[in-house]
């Protein structure tokens, strides 16, 4: 039985990679190796990944993909994408490369608010809580001048501070609701310095508030911290074109794909199942370009997937419709997100990545980020009621089995070439391969 470790954070890098491999692995000297191998030969650069985290060992490299020809509200990028599934680019170029020609993306920022909570139990009269909170709102304003001067002056801050009554949720539960305007920033380490100072300033106020008796001066606060649920940090992305220049093949009518797309959209926006796998599609090109551009992924999901259900049941995430002889595809999304501070420029794969897109503002990287999410839907969407999945899927994961099944580059070249005109399950992959080193 492995024994647990002490002070594993104050082993040496070798020493980490030593203990893990012995401990962990049926083959240490191999395993070794293999961290090893993703260490980068620039120590500098090495030295700042050890950096990031605590007991760093390695590097987790993902492929940094470019998805071109994204014509957003009339001017053109080129999308850097961190992903790890075969088919995520290519999808992503193709829809861009339909919908340049058919005037592209369009987007509207719709709000920027971030939200932050106190969360405090208060055992005591309502009402004296409510004139206590009148009387120390100032107060806590003040209280965090000195940690709103530098966002303020990039015209950010603490926008409103509301004391929200939940006892109806739980018992004695009450809360600062507190929305701000973070700039450039995604705004996570303002708002929450902010909001711990509001909750001292709070707790210590409450000492002098003479209506209060001890036991409502003695409220509890449970903790101070940012939502990642921002429903009013919103962007709009969308499509548009006629019917009759919805043209994707000989197969299918331009009418026949459009109600297609539509009907497809209003499954996923009445059947959860459908809603969650459609809406990944879409989280397919967010995530790629918020992990790309150095952002948090797992915030940008969990509020995502909030929203998704904001209406008691999961929903789509896209829309789809045909009006007037118009097809029209469109999204609202919730992105808070950051063009400075974390990562952006400390890391140099996300310094470029930003660089690529013209350095956006916050708002810019929003408009950048729905459009990949609403690309991708469509892709997957298109290929789901035409071709179905697997034809587009197949064809880029064919690298993938070809490399595992250990094919040379003369192979490679002969089974795509194979694969151009043959259906490529992973079963017919294996047979070609093996009929070609047997021949
Ligand atoms: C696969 O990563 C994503 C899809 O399943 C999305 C969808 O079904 O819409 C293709």
């Amino acid at each position: 039985m492995i024994k647990p470790i002490e002070g594993f954070s104050k082993l040496t890098k070798t020493e980490k990679i030593d203990w893990i491999a012995t401990h962990y692995t049926k083959n240490p000297e191999t395993s070794k190796e293999t961290l090893k191998r993703y260490w980068s030969s620039d120590d500098a650069l090495q030295k700042l990944h050890d950096e990031f985290i605590e007991n760093t060992i390695s590097n987790y490299y993902l492929p940094f993909g470019i998805a071109p020809n994204f014509l957003v509200n009339d001017e053109l990028y080129a999308i850097p994408m961190a992903i790890e599934e075969s088919s995520v680019v290519a999808a992503a170029s193709k829809a861009a490369k339909f919908w340049l020609e058919r005037g592209g993306f369009k987007t509207t920022v719709l709000g920027t608010e971030k939200i932050g909570q106190v969360h405090f139990m208060y055992y005591g009269e309502a009402q004296k809580l409510k004139d206590f909170f009148v009387e120390v709102h100032r107060k806590l304003l003040s209280s965090t001048s000195s940690l709103t001067k530098n966002m303020q002056k990039r015209g950010g801050g603490i926008s409103n501070i509301e004391l929200r009554d939940q006892t109806n949720k739980l018992e004695n539960y009450y809360q600062l609701h507190c929305t701000f305007e973070t700039s450039d920033a995604m705004g996570a380490n303002f708002i929450n310095s902010c909001l711990e100072q509001f909750a001292k300033t709070f707790k210590e106020e409450a000492q002098h508030f003479n209506a209060f008796t001890d036991k409502e001066k003695d409220f509890e606060i449970v903790m101070s911290i940012l939502s990642n649920y921002v429903p009013n940090c919103l962007v709009r992305a969308e499509v548009s074109c006629p019917i009759a220049e919805l043209n994707v093949g000989n197969s299918i009518s331009a009418e026949k794909f459009a109600e297609k797309m539509v009907r497809a959209v209003n499954i996923a926006m009445v059947e959860p199942h459908r809603a969650v796998t459609h809406n990944k599609g879409i989280m397919n090109g967010i995530d790629a370009v918020v992990l790309a551009t150095g952002n948090d992924f797992r915030a940008v999901e969990a509020g995502v997937h909030a929203y998704a259900a904001r209406n008691g049941s999961y929903s789509s995430l896209t829309h789809a419709s045909v009006e007037n002889g118009q097809f029209r595809f469109w999204m609202e999304i919730p992105l808070a997100l950051g063009t400075v501070g974390g990562l952006t420029s400390l890391h140099p794969l996300v310094k470029l990545a930003l660089e690529i897109l013209g350095n956006p503002s916050a708002e810019e990287l929003m408009q950048i980020v729905a459009v990949a999410g609403l690309a991708q839907n469509f892709a997957a969407v298109r290929s789901l009621v035409t071709t179905g999945i697997q034809e587009g899927h197949m064809k880029m994961h064919l690298l993938n089995i070809l490399n595992q099944l250990g094919a040379n580059d003369d192979e490679k070249k002969k089974l795509i070439e194979h694969f151009k005109k043959n259906a490529a399950t992973h079963n017919a992959v294996v047979e070609a391969f093996e009929q070609l080193r047997n021949r």
